[in-house]
This record gives structure tokens, sequence and C-alpha cells, in this order.
């Protein structure tokens, strides 16, 4: 993901180019633009990475503790979704980590400790999305929930004094092949809204700084060679292809045939991983982003009233936007209005 002045790519284009993974016949590597792009590039593809594995951690945290799966079976399984849409490095690499064995013929993974580490490209890109106002949620989740695990101590301590579901799993996940093949399709889904909301970051930040990014080009020199690389991606190129100046992945024909094909299993999936208190952080908060980005009215109205009671901030009218106005809510605040300015 090579970025700076571009009378430099021509000098090591073809030394780049041989070296970088192939998809297709094309080289997984292209000038990105100016100064810093590539470095932006290369850090939203590592906050993906988080959200890839958080959402794959999560789908693993499922298989064993709602459908009951062993180490072998749930390497089974991931075998299986790595012939499909979820086709994927780091599926492959999670079926073979989940087979794995010690010396005493053991799985190792249950014998990990379950405090994730991590270097900050993953925070850094949810620092980008807060500065820009994008909502990456899920990469945002992603972060948490390594924060969250690294608490082990304190969540022994909590584990033994608060209260937990006492619903049997076979009670909720009544069909455990059927409840399988759900938590693959919301993992899909979830996914796609990662991606979507990854692009929509790089979308934001190529305006900001004029870098003129190739979207298109980006899920190409993601779809060999790095930690992310997936089948998926190939989907990505294409629909940028179709239309470079997308506005949405999430709007694109094929992604929303994807969405009507798994968002039913999806809202299944996470109804069921919270009455069992199995947490997916990244499953639900994909979930609540794409209701909220589907929906043509959110409750924000709410906000700007509340907003404009205690701090006279002012609001606009549904049928007059750009004039902002204020009401007297309390007859006593007078006309005074806060000066206008948005972070
Ligand atoms: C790496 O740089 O090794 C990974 O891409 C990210 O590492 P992390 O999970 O420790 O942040």
């Amino acid at each position: 993901m090579p970025g700076g002045h571009p009378k430099a790519w021509p000098h090591i284009k073809d030394i780049f180019q041989s070296i970088a993974a192939k998809s297709e016949g094309e080289a997984c590597c292209e000038w990105v633009g100016n100064a810093g792009s590539g470095h932006f590039v290369k850090m939203v593809h590592n906050g993906i990475e988080y959200g890839d594995m958080q959402l794959i951690a999560e789908a693993y945290h499922l298989l064993a503790k709602g459908v009951g799966l062993n180490h072998d079976q749930m390497a089974e399984v991931m075998e299986e979704w790595n012939k499909g849409e979820l086709d994927s490095f780091l599926i492959e690499i999670t079926a073979n980590i989940l087979k794995f064995r010690d010396e005493k013929g053991e799985p190792v993974v249950p014998k990990i400790r379950d405090a994730a580490g991590q270097k900050g490209t993953g925070k850094w890109t949810c620092l980008a999305g807060l500065d820009f106002g994008i909502p990456v949620t899920l990469i945002g989740e992603a972060v948490f929930a390594r924060c969250l695990s690294a608490l082990k101590d304190e969540r022994v301590v909590a584990s033994k004094k608060l209260p937990r579901p006492s619903v049997n799993a076979d009670s909720v996940i009544q069909n455990k092949r059927d409840f399988v093949k759900k938590i693959s399709k919301a993992l899909y889904a979830a996914k796609i809204v990662s991606y979507a909301q990854g692009f929509m970051l790089l979308s934001e930040a190529s305006t900001q700084y004029k870098w003129s990014l190739n979207f298109g080009g980006i899920a190409l020199m993601w779809r060999g060679g790095c930690i992310i690389r997936s089948r998926f991606l190939g989907d990505i190129k294409r629909a940028f292809d179709k239309t470079p100046d997308l506005k949405n992945l999430l709007l694109d024909d094929f992604f929303v045939k994807a969405m009507t094909d798994c968002h039913e299993s999806w809202r299944d999936v996470v109804a069921a991983a919270t009455r069992l208190g199995i947490p997916v952080p990244a499953l639900s908060s994909a979930l609540a982003f794409y209701d909220g980005y589907s929906s043509d009215v959110l409750p924000a109205n709410l906000i700007q009233a509340q907003r404009d009671y205690f701090g006279a901030h002012t609001y606009e009218l549904v049928d007059k936007v750009g004039s902002w106005v204020h009401t007297n809510w309390t007859g006593h605040g007078g006309r005074v209005t806060s000066n206008a300015y948005n972070a």
C-alpha cells in the first residue's frame, strides 16, 4: 500500500509489483496516493483486521457456548465456511488454530489466557473515525472488546458476583445445524457492514486530504498478500469497478442481495446471544448500525429538542432545512441562543 510523491512510484513500481501477491493475474500493490495516504490505507486495513478477528472470536464463542461444539467440530465448521462466501485467510488460520493440539494431545486454544493485546492501529482507526465523524462502530467495538478482555482479573471477580442468564442453551437454540448456518450469515452480514464503514472512512479521508483514492484498487490490494485477504474483497472490487463513486458499499446491488439473504438470521443470532449472555459486541453493533443506516427516521429529533431545551443549541425543522430555530421551552428562557458550531 505505497503512497508518496507520484514521481517516486515509476522508480519502484516494477520491484514492488513483482514481489506482491497476485489476484486474477493483477498485482495486489498499486500507488495509493500522495504522502500519508498509503499509511492511512494500511491503518484502516488493520482496523478492519481487528473487526474481522473480533467477529470470528464471537462466532467461536457462540459455537462453543451456544451450540456446544468441541474444538475439532468448530474447526470443521470453519473449514466448511472457508469454502463459501466467508473464504478468507483469517477463517483458514482459525480452523488450523482450533484443531491444533499440544504435546498432551489437547487443544491449545482453551489454554490461552483470554486477555487480548494490541499495538494500536485499531485504536488509531477509531480516532480517525471520531475526527472525521465517521461511525466505524464495529472497529470501535473490536478495540474495546480487547480492552474489556484485558480486565481479566476484574472479570473473574465480577463473574462470581453479578447475575447471569439461567436459561439453558438447548432451549434457546433448538436446531443446532440451522443455528450454525445462521451464525455464518450473521458473520457475513456484519463483515459487510465493517468493510462498508472502513470504506466510508477512506472516502472521507480522501475528500479531506484530496487524495482521490481508488477504492476498487484498494480492494484489489487487500485481495491477496495481507491479513484480511478474502474472496469477499473481489466482490467489493467489482462493486467499485461498476460504480467508482459508489456512496456506500451497502447500496451496491450485490450487497443489498447479501443483506436480504442474511439479515433475519443475523437478528436471530444476536437475539439468542443476548438471551444466553454471550457477548457479541461486534455482531450487535454492526446490526445497530445497519438498522440505523437503513432507517429514514431516527430519534435524533428528540436529541435536538433536548439540546435546545438545556442549551439553546437550536434545531432545524423537517420542512425548513438550513434555517435554525430555538423554542422557549420553559417560558422563561428568553430569546438567547448559543452560537452555532458543530464538532
Ligand atoms: C501486527 O502488526 O502484527 C498486526 O497487524 C496487528 O497487531 P495487533 O493486533 O497487536 O495490533
